[in-house]
């Protein structure tokens, strides 16, 4: 039997849409660990793209069974739309998408925090998607959030009234943004009685018997590793953990129920949102690599930095999550290129540097130290037999995997479904 967590390990936007829906028929379950409607997973199916924010990326699969675990947040009207667009697109996900009862809801409140926050924040702003993601897992930490199972809690209305207020004092008197109408909370709330509450589960017992029966999880991450809450570039990150170890905690299952545990990222680096980057590009390489690889972002259509593809970052991740795997997407972006570049170890104060350093001024202060190799002829895009591959790409593919310590075990050349190739056998 085999269990796979899949997961992001740049910052995000790394493909995982695209490889959750390459892996999903080998499954019986995909289930979301984390993360809310920050995430954009991109699917593409005959060059058609669908774009999922909440729902799994196996639900374009009918006999794959999606869950949302315990461990997301979800937004009423963002999660509806994407529901309804799967069925105006002819996906019915009656009896195919369940959502965990524990599950806490991200309110008109906390997005309106979000927002005002950031832009009180001005240059030193984090960048966020304004989803409302900080507040909604403050307010879980904080034991005043609301569950999917709140919805029938019997003094939903009082907690309710008493978050508002609190939030509209922060709001008018420290922020001095506008306050929030109950009107919107209580659209909201119908909302979600009328539409989400009917596909709420016990998603821990279902993955449970589900794992008792021998069916296969696919547990897909958001976000990457390098926005964790702890082992990415804090304060320049997201709220939620992201590392593999958090599917457990973010679904209610064993520690022990994956045996396999790949990390995606991309042949080059991009990041959406502030924080340190020390591969970032700003010539015109950056630029090709922004234009030919679409660089905007899925959720708030924002142009993605981006830069070389940093394997200090890479190694920091193959350790933290504890990768059996390495999945590489957009090798086809650096085609074209004459020389690629790898980042093998940072340079800060004179100093060579092997690890991710904890101080984000220390990452922003480092300087990429690079090892070159040299570009193809040719076009990658689409290629599906590694005996294809031009032999210097298949060199750099070597060098990842020896310089991060995992095997790179299958590779995305192009957007589509089928643009893939398998270089191992334990996923399917
Ligand atoms: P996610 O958040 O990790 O699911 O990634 P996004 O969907 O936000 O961004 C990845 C983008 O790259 C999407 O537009 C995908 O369609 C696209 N994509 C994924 N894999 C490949 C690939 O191998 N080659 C190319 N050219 N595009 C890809
Ligand atoms: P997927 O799943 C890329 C970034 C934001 C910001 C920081 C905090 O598509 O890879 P938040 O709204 O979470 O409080 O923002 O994290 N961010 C992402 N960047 N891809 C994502 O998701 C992201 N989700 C959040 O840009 O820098
Ligand atoms: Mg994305």
């Amino acid at each position: 039997m085999t269990n796979i967590v899949a997961v992001g390990i740049q910052w995000g936007d790394e493909g995982k849409g695209k490889i959750v829906d390459v892996i999903a028929p080998h499954m019986n379950i995909v289930a979301r660990f984390q993360g809310g409607p920050n995430a954009g997973h991109t699917l593409v199916v005959g060059g058609k793209k669908i774009v999922l924010h909440h729902i799994p990326s196996g639900i374009l699969h009918a006999g794959v069974k999606c869950f949302i675990g315990n461990g997301t947040i979800l937004e009423a009207q963002g999660i509806v739309e994407e529901m309804d667009s799967l069925t105006q697109a002819g996906f019915d996900i009656e009896g195919q998408l369940f959502i965990s009862e524990r599950t806490h809801l991200i309110m008109p409140y906390h997005i309106a925090l979000d927002k005002a926050r950031e832009q009180s924040k001005g240059k030193a702003k984090i960048g966020t998607t304004g989803c409302g993601i900080g507040p909604t897992y403050e307010d879980k930490a904080a034991r005043r959030g609301i569950r999917l199972a709140d919805l029938s809690a019997k003094n939903i209305e009082e907690r309710l009234t008493n978050n508002l207020e609190y939030y509209n004092f922060m709001l008018r008197e420290y922020y001095k943004a506008p306050e929030v109408d109950m009107a919107d909370v209580q659209a909201s709330l119908a909302l979600l009685r009328d539409r989400v509450l009917p596909f709420s589960a016990n998603v821990s017992a279902l993955l449970h018997a589900a794992e008792q029966q021998g069916q296969r999880l696919l547990y897909e991450g958001a976000q990457g590793l390098m926005l964790d809450t702890d082992h990415g570039t804090y304060p320049f990150v997201t709220s939620s953990n992201t590392v593999a170890g958090s599917a457990m905690a973010g679904l209610g299952v064993g520690a022990l129920s994956a045996t396999e545990i790949v990390g995606i990222a991309k042949a080059y680096c991009t990041r959406v949102g502030s924080g340190p980057f020390p591969t970032e590009l700003f010539d015109e390489t950056g630029t090709f690599l922004a234009e030919k690889g679409h660089e905007f972002g899925a959720t708030t259509g924002r142009a993605r930095r981006t830069g070389w593809f940093d394997a200090v970052a890479v190694r920091h991740a193959v350790q933290v999550n504890g990768l059996t795997g390495l999945i590489i997407t957009k090798l086809d972006v650096l085609d074209g290129l004459k020389e690629i570049k790898l980042c093998t170890s940072y340079e800060l104060n004179g100093e060579t540097l092997n690890h991710v350093p904890a101080l984000a001024q220390d990452m922003n202060d480092s300087k990429a130290i690079y090892q070159s190799f040299a570009g193809w002829e040719g076009s990658t895009y689409g290629l599906t037999s590694p005996d294809d591959l031009p032999k210097e790409a298949q060199a750099l593919l070597d060098a990842i995997s020896q310089i991060c310590d995992c095997p790179v075990v299958m590779l995305s050349t192009g957007p589509d479904r089928d643009h893939v190739m398998w270089l191992s056998d334990t996923l399917k």
